[in-house]
């Protein structure tokens, strides 16, 4: 069964690990517990199995998308559209009207999974995760039609 709730700092050591496993430039033990504190982080458990998690900062009427991860056994099962498609709903229940994110350009997999989900590109920020590295700005309104 999928369940999402937000994490806890007792979530510490399952997110450190998945950072190690997902992320190259990966959040060390202090950076995990700031996002906890000062982000909001949702947690993805399958049968009570961390498969991952997404952390965001809401300002105001505005979210960004700051990480996504979903552990490499569990990937290709949609659970991180799931993931994105909880927390967009949640989001609109709060008012929030547009969610914006970077993912590094050449990150198909990721690029892909945003498109899919109706992320709309915006502009290109050169070097933005080191040199050569680029980042696609992207951005999906939450309430298209209003
Ligand atoms: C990107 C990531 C979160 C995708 O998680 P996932 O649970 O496997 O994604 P989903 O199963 O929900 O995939 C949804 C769609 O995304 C695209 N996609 C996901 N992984 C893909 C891959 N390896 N290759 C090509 N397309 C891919 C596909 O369009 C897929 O739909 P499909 O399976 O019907 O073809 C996961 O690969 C990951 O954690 N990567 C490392 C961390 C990372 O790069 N995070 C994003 C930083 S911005």
């Amino acid at each position: 069964m999928v369940q999402v709730r937000k994490a806890t700092l007792s979530d510490i050591h399952h997110l450190l690990a998945l950072e190690k496993l997902c992320f190259s430039s990966y959040y060390n033990e202090s950076q995990c517990v700031s996002e906890i504190e000062n982000c909001e982080v949702f947690v993805l458990n399958l049968d009570q199995r961390f498969c991952g998690y997404l952390s965001l900062k809401v300002l105001t009427s505005e979210a960004e998308i700051r990480r996504l991860a979903i552990h490499p056994e569990f990937r290709r099962k949609k659970l991180a559209s799931y993931l994105l498609n909880y927390v967009e709903h949640e989001l609109r229940k709060s008012q929030v009207s547009a969610v914006f994110l970077e993912v590094e350009l050449t990150n198909e997999p990721a690029r892909l999974l945003y498109e899919k989900a109706g992320f709309i590109p915006l502009a290109i920020r050169k070097n933005y995760y080191g040199w050569q590295r680029h980042a696609l700005c992207m951005k999906k309104d939450l309430f298209p039609f209003a």
